[in-house]
């Protein structure tokens, strides 16, 4: 070989010294090679099975032809997880108080506060309540009253306070009614329940109660996020849409996630929700968008109407199983519509809590009304589309006609799929079979809304696999079983998605729900590094294995946030 001029030389020794510089500096930058990489190219056999990571971000993803030169690890990754509606700081809460899913009789209730108040003791004074969640009066065998807290002398005098399975009514004790002014008269918009004595309070007037409550302050709410965080990566969840977010919690986010110390690991896209519902608040709230991509605030959640369960959802034509009602909508149709307009001309994507077909109808209502406010007359559904995004949270039960303006607009629907196998223990009672077949959980005649999927946790379990499961087959997952006699193989099966749709609703499509799509939802160039590893490929199991997918590891920003031992 002949020698070289050394200017030659040198020319190529530091560009050479600058890589191996950009190497030793860059720690960050980190090779993974699983089993397979789940990327959008991914068909039938992995289409990239490395990844490398780079301030947080994917960098390069390929299939490494000398694939046995790199360390490949057991697994296959999957893009990050996110769970389109739910409630994270409530979601801390359950998890630090009793769980009263699944309970069958106030028997086991009454045992389920017992053995809490053992793990837990000294809980139930004036200045800390015992919180639970879960009841369900149609397990209880009719609606519970303060007095049946008392038949056990462990509970007598505690302050307690518990939910009902969709927490829009609670149940409280004596020494909380005693702390309430007498004789409280009816509210708008709310039940109180006198018979067969008191004790229970629904929607609206769930507000009196409220009002007494000790609210933690904000070193337990610290404590409830980080619980709640901690869950929710162990299910193999990256990021969650907080339906409704008070103004002093969304500071107290802002504070979590711009800290190092607070043990903030979870992207929130969260939905503001004013001190008082149903109100225009935007100089209590700021639009934030952090660098780290772990908070963002662009959204605000009106609420159109109650649950199902409790009667309290807006029908258009009464209820079969109780034709003396059309159910109650929490505000009426020209507040609503002022709202959505208000909240859109602030720059903020309206997002409506809407179960009935009534709701449903208004809110879409406003939301036509606030698209013509701020978009050219001639490109509603262009303009919602790029730039508005406006959702209906819930999107239960739609008339067909609703269906159809919901494409004319491009209205996302943020749906449960784990609500639907829940409500079809009662969905059909109240709904009639008319009304099950053409408007009640729809998913698949929605796909092409490109509907956010979630669970509403903690009203359902967060793991994502029940979802993608109850998506998939219409059934319970935890179960595995439809819902009501008759439902043959799933309850209305004619609406399920099929897997990769599921997915897609966990991932990209709450990306696009939260304007997030060119950052989230996929294992690709310039996306943040969010995955989870999985045993197998979801596309190779027995489908009722889906429901018992246990997660091996999530990865947020190129970080590990939860292994499994
Ligand atoms: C709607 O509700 C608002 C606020 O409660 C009230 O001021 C208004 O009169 C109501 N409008 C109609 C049409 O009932
Ligand atoms: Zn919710």
């Amino acid at each position: 070989m002949s020698p070289h001029p050394p200017i030659v030389r040198w020319g190529l020794v530091l560009p050479l010294a600058a890589v191996a510089l950009a190497f030793y500096l860059g720690l960050d930058d980190q090779t993974y090679c699983y089993q397979g990489v789940k990327t959008p190219a991914w068909s039938e056999t992995p289409s990239a099975n490395c990844f490398t990571v780079q301030d947080g971000k994917f960098f390069d993803v390929s299939a490494r032809a000398q694939a046995n030169q790199v360390n490949v690890q057991q697994g296959f990754a999957y893009p990050g997880l996110w769970d389109g509606h739910g409630h994270l700081l409530q979601y801390g809460e359950f998890l630090h108080s009793v769980d009263l899913f699944g309970s069958e009789s106030f028997d086991e209730v009454r045992g389920r506060l017992l053995g809490y108040l053992d793990r837990n003791p000294g809980v139930g004074g004036k200045d800390e309540w015992v919180r639970g969640i879960g009841w369900d009066q149609m397990a209880l065998g009719g609606m519970p009253t303060a007095d049946m807290l008392e038949s056990d002398p462990r509970l007598q005098g505690l302050y307690i306070m518990l939910d009902r399975v969709d927490v829009h009514c609670i149940w409280v004790s004596k020494a909380v009614l005693a702390l309430l002014p007498d004789d409280i008269p009816d509210i708008p918009g709310g039940e109180i329940v006198r018979h067969p004595g008191m004790g229970v309070f629904c929607d609206n007037a769930m507000d009196v109660v409220m009002a007494v409550w000790p609210r933690p302050g904000p070193e337990k709410k610290k404590e409830f996020v980080r619980s709640a965080m901690k869950d929710l990566h162990s299910v193999g969840l990256v990021g969650m849409h907080d339906a409704g977010v008070m103004p002093d919690d969304l500071k107290l986010y802002e504070e979590m996630a711009t800290s190092e110390e607070d043990g903030w690991t979870a992207r929130v896209y969260a939905m503001v929700e004013c001190k008082e519902r149903n109100t225009f608040c935007p100089d209590d709230v700021q639009k934030v968008e952090l660098d780290n991509g772990l908070l963002s605030i662009r959204s605000v959640k009106l609420f159109a109407d109650g649950a199902l369960g409790s009667w309290g959802s807006a029908m258009i034509e009464p209820y079969s199983d109780r034709p003396d009602t059309t159910g109650s909508l929490l505000v009426n149709a020209s507040t609503l519509t002022s709202l959505a307009r208000q909240w859109a001309a602030a720059g903020y994507q309206v997002n409506i809590h809407a179960i009935g077909d009534l709701a449903n109808r208004l809110a879409i209502d406003a939301m036509e009304a606030a698209l013509k406010d701020v978009c050219p007359k001639d490109s509603l559904l262009a303009c919602q589309t790029a730039a508005h995004r406006f959702r209906i949270e819930h999107a239960q039960i739609i008339h067909p006609d609703d269906q159809a303006r919901m494409f004319e607009l491009g209205i996302i629907p943020s749906i449960q799929p784990t609500h639907a196998t829940s409500d079809s223990a009662y969905a059909g009672l109240r709904l009639g079979e008319e009304r099950v077949k053409t408007e009640a959980y729809r998913m698949r005649s929605v796909w092409g809304l490109g509907p956010v999927l979630g669970s509403d946790f903690p009203v359902e379990p967060a793991n994502p696999f029940a979802g993608i499961y109850a998506a998939v087959t219409r059934r319970k997952p935890d179960t595995g079983t439809a819902g009501p006699p008759g439902s043959g193989e799933g309850w209305c099966v004619d609406e399920a998605l099929d897997l990769e749709q599921a997915l897609h609703g966990f991932t990209a499509a709450p990306a696009r729900g939260a304007f997030l799509e060119e950052v989230a939802g996929r294992i690709e160039k310039g996306m943040w590094a969010d995955w989870i590893v999985l045993d197998e490929r979801l596309e190779d199991m027995e489908v009722d294995d889906i429901r018992r997918v246990r997660v091996r590891e999530t990865w947020v920003g190129g970080r590990r946030v939860f292994k499994r031992e």
